[in-house]
């Protein structure tokens, strides 16, 4: 079996246990990953990331009261564990153990280019401190921790947050690099925007969001759900004058519920000038009566967590399933193996594979005239481009740069000094140039 080859179709998603789920997380990710989760052929995987959760939580009470509510509020919106993947991120040991194999191949500049780090880094230099003040390890590990998460479970897809989008991008290099020291054992996932998919406002306006402090919990009780929903932010239009549907997050937070006809419904009622009263007893009844069949069954999940601590252990037990074997794999591919225990065969395959989807610079001196000569050799090990003799090797090393770097632009500038061989076509000498800038940023 080529390992390279993986369903289809493999979606995974990680939610960090930090907080209570609210009404925007439910519409913007719960909700289209629950009706994801059922669509025929597609697998999917959805896990608790507490590991996560300690990067930015030092309260350990918080933690686990998390865990519980978000795997009650996941499996209460129609999560069904039989068909999914679910489970706790540290009931995966492999995951932490993947963790360091990609440390060990993850480039720290390429951490020190991450946004989380980043913007706490800019933050501590406007505020005149130490660039890395307050900043753990751990915030600075949080992209290679991820890419464990997703390449341990050979994760094509992984619906994510514009915020999210670079994180998916650097597992995608991890697992390039590591691919090419060791040969393919990792997919390369890749990741799916969510445009399209709502974004709620919360009761200020701004998006709702826990660090705007404009939450309504998702399964808040109709009591409380009917206070907040009265604090939502409306205009001073009175009753029986024409309302504006743009810009209200009233008329949002209904649409993001409703039907069609349903908002079509509420955008004439905002033309007929209903009064903001009526209007937030539809959006109150229009939400409750989705939620409320979600909320009976989340109490009740809330009430038996070991019965949600027997579903995590099942989870556990199915991803371990594919974890072990997995990390027993790359274990072996990186030499962490046991004494006497010969893998000549693997070692064999594995300088081909790097070899043969490599091409490569060589530079050497050749002894009749004393001059500097590169050849770029295709990853057959076929010569594609040879030079002319240079009398410093630094000046074949500038012309090597050039070629990495500008690709075609450079063989026209340095046409003089190459002499093409016969028979081999310019696109073959290009898209090994190709091939090797790609393979240097991976590098990088
Ligand atoms: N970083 C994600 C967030 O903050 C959570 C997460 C952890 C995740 N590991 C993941 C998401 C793997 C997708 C895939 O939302």
């Amino acid at each position: 079996m080529n390992p390279l080859i993986s369903p289809p179709q493999r979606f995974l998603t990680g939610i960090t246990t930090t907080g209570t789920p609210h009404l925007g997380n439910y519409v913007g990710s719960i909700r289209p990953s629950v009706a994801a989760s059922q669509g025929a052929g597609a697998e999917s995987f959805y896990f608790l990331a507490d590991y996560h959760a300690l990067i930015k939580c030092g309260e350990p009470e918080r933690i686990q009261r998390s865990t519980l509510e978000i795997a009650a509020s996941w499996l209460a919106a129609g999560l069904d564990p039989e068909c999914v993947t679910f489970y706790r991120q540290s009931d995966i040991p492999e995951i932490p153990e993947l963790t360091w194999l990609l440390t060990c191949v993850t480039g720290k500049g390429v951490l020190n280019r991450a946004h989380a780090y980043k913007a706490s880094v800019d933050k501590n230099e406007a505020a005149g401190n130490d660039a890395d003040a307050d900043v753990t390890a751990g915030l600075f590990m949080y992209p290679v921790l991820m890419g464990a998460d997703i390449l341990m479970f050979r994760a094509t897809h992984v619906p994510v947050g514009r915020d999210q989008v670079q994180h998916i991008e650097m597992a995608r290099d991890m697992a390039q690099r590591f691919n090419h020291m060791y040969g393919a054992h990792l997919v390369l996932p890749e990741a799916l925007i969510e445009e399209s998919v709502a974004t709620l406002p919360g009761l200020d306006g701004r998006k709702m969001s826990k660090s705007y402090d404009n939450t309504i919990p998702l399964f808040a009780t109709r009591e409380q759900l009917k206070k907040l929903i009265a604090g939502i932010v409306t205009d001073s239009r009175l009753p029986g004058e024409p309302k504006a549907v743009e810009g209200s997050a009233l008329f949002q937070m209904y649409q993001s519920f409703a039907s069609e006809s349903e908002t079509t419904g509420m955008r004439q009622a905002y033309t007929d000038g209903i009064s903001w009263k009526d209007a937030k007893t539809m959006l109150f009844d229009r939400i409750d009566q989705d939620i409320a069949p979600m909320r009976e069954r989340y109490e009740q999940l809330m009430s038996q967590p070991l019965h949600i601590e027997d579903l995590l252990q099942a989870g556990a037990t199915k991803a371990r399933s594919m974890a072990i074997p997995l990390m027993r794999q790359l274990r072996q591919a990186v030499g962490l193996r046991r004494l006497g225990v010969a893998n000549a065969g693997a070692d064999a395959a594995r300088q081909k594979t790097v070899k043969s989807t490599v091409p490569s610079f060589k530079q050497y001196r050749e002894k009749a005239d004393s001059l500097f000569y590169f050849k770029l050799l295709g990853a057959d090990g076929s010569l594609l481009l040879q030079s002319r003799g240079y009398a410093a090797p630094r000046d074949a090393a500038v012309a090597i740069d050039l070629l990495q770097q500008q690709g075609a632009a450079a063989l026209a500038l340095l046409d003089q000094q190459l002499q093409f061989v016969e028979g081999v076509r310019t696109e073959d000498v290009l898209s090994a140039l190709q091939l090797l800038a790609n393979t240097s940023e991976a590098k990088q």
